[in-house]
């Protein structure tokens, strides 16, 4: 039910310096979402009546990600007023004016914040009836964040800026998380008396805590479970910790819906994919996008699978895949390279060195080694030959290749397509298939093949291969002479 009297305001305007990166900060990715992807969904949870989202640094790019994570958000632009405190007040000017409710601010910098936290310092906040309530964290190492300065007798007073701090101030242990639920009125008014005169001449939203507490108005602060929980990602450094934590998170949770995962640390899965009970995951594989694998699957080791549909107790080993679709009992790999649009059927194989694009294998059909499928239509139960290559670009357009069922394709073919290989064909080895092949039929076109006798010792006198040839011949005729002379003796 939609909390009527809750407005989010996610900041998103910053530029993210400290990454480094052309990529503006909270589109760089964790667990296949980008960072102000994981803090929207979040907020998406909180159900709240506005969400306004405030950007600047390269909005338009910021801008098309948020509205495909948030589409209801208020897109407000900051102005070329810096600071986390301008950020606030102009998504606050941009509230309905008949709103009048409690204001959360959250970073869009904070991933692993969860929507339980939150509600607790809602409530938190509802409950005790201070103008501002903030989480707060004691981190290991709080280099870099806001420190929470407290009075003699413990009341929060302030808080100061890493840049800002003193000495005694940077041995504060206790940080702001970034993350406040205001009440709309103290917090307009105070934002009003925010200025720039600080290190990086911003308008911090921390000030308003100081200047609350100045005008006599209760601030609280609730303490997060952990600190990752409001863990912030300002340079790449952090992103990787971050990304780390996510996935033990979501390791963890499959495990415990019973799903193998032999190294936790060499296993990484995105948020959207979904696994099955008694799927076994070997170390050194990724399952990215929307990757599902069905009960019973075992995947890896050192597999990569991205937005790919994997079948009941197929095996899928030391293979790259995307938007592929492996049937039951299948079996794909080592080292197989699937492209996008490749569907293998129930009890069928993909091999070793085999890569395929937009083709479908059928039921308990086979490539079993070192082959380019491509544009190709294969029927059931048939086997395409070792070193298969399908020819399927004349150089300007692709073609099809279709092999019917029950096919038997020889090895080192080429299918140059669009060419038909009907249902129960053969092929020799060698074929350069450029001509359809009726069903039932062999096709050979390969030229007969001549030995000419004698050419090595001819024209390559005194090589090695000359001697060996040599060498051969006599051996030969010396065991030819004996059996000769065996067969007159017994003949006897
Ligand atoms: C901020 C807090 C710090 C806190 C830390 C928690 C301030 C002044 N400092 O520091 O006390 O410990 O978060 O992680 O608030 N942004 C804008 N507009 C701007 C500047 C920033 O929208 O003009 C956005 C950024 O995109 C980012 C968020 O605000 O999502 C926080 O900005 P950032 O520069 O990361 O602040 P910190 O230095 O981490
Ligand atoms: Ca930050």
């Amino acid at each position: 039910m939609t909390d009527t009297r809750l407005a989010i305001v996610v900041l998103a305007a910053g530029q993210g310096t400290r990454m480094k990166s052309a990529t503006p900060k909270l589109l760089h990715e964790i667990a296949g979402l980008p960072l102000i992807g994981h803090v929207l969904a979040t907020a998406g949870q909180l159900d709240a009546a506005h969400t306004v989202s405030v950007v600047r640094h390269e909005r338009d790019r910021v801008v098309a990600v948020i509205e495909d994570h948030f589409p209801g958000s208020i897109i407000v632009d900051q102005d070329e007023i810096p600071g986390t405190g301008r950020a606030v007040e102009q998504a606050v000017a941009a509230l309905p004016a008949d709103f009048d409710g409690d204001v959360l601010v959250v970073s869009g910098d904070v991933p692993l914040l969860d929507s339980d936290t939150l509600t607790e310092l809602i409530a938190a906040h509802r409950a005790g009836g201070a103008a501002a309530t903030l989480l707060s964290a004691l981190p290991e190492d709080s280099t870099g964040y806001g420190r929470i300065v407290r009075t003699a007798d413990g009341m929060l007073d302030r808080i100061v800026e890493q840049k800002d701090a003193s000495d005694s101030e940077l041995a504060i242990r206790e940080i702001n998380a970034g993350v406040y639920v205001f009440g709309l009125a103290e917090l307009r008014d105070q934002l009003a008396q925010v200025t720039t005169a600080n290190a990086q001449g911003e308008k911090y939203l921390t000030d308003v805590i100081g200047l609350l507490r100045r005008a006599g108005s209760d601030v609280a602060a609730v303490p997060v479970a952990e600190p990752w929980i409001v863990a912030g990602v300002n340079d790449r450094a952090q992103l990787s910790e971050a990304a780390a934590k996510l996935n033990a998170l979501i390791v963890r949770g499959w495990q415990l819906n019973g799903v193998t995962i032999v190294d936790p640390a060499t296993t990484w899965i995105d948020l959207k994919a979904s696994l099955a009970a008694d799927v076994e995951i070997l170390p050194g594989t990724q399952i990215k996008g929307a990757t599902s694998i069905a009960r019973g699957a075992t995947v890896g080791p050192d597999t990569t699978l991205v937005d790919c549909e994997i079948g009941e107790d197929a095996v899928v080993k030391r293979t790259d895949a995307t938007l592929a679709v492996i049937g039951a009992r299948a079996s794909v790999g080592p080292f197989a390279y699937l492209r996008p649009n490749t569907v293998l059927d129930a009890d069928g194989k993909i091999g070793t060195f085999v890569e395929t694009k937009n083709s479908h294998i059928g039921v308990g059909s086979k490539v079993p080694h070192l082959s380019y499928i491509g544009d190709t239509e294969v029927g059931t139960g048939s086997n395409v030959g070792a070193g298969t290559i399908t020819a399927n670009y004349d150089g300007v357009n692709k073609h099809r290749t279709v092999v019917g069922s029950h096919a038997r394709t020889g090895s080192h073919n080429v299918f140059v397509a669009p060419v038909r290989i009907g249902d129960g064909a053969y092929t020799g080895a060698g074929t350069v298939v450029r001509k359809d092949v009726p069903a039932g039929s062999l096709a050979i076109n390969v030229a007969p093949q001549r030995n000419l006798a004698g050419w090595v010792e001819e024209n390559r006198p005194g090589s090695a291969a000359a001697t060996a040839a040599s060498a051969a011949t006599t051996e030969a005729s010396a065991s030819t002479t004996a059996a000769a002379q065996s067969a007159g003796e017994s003949g006897e």
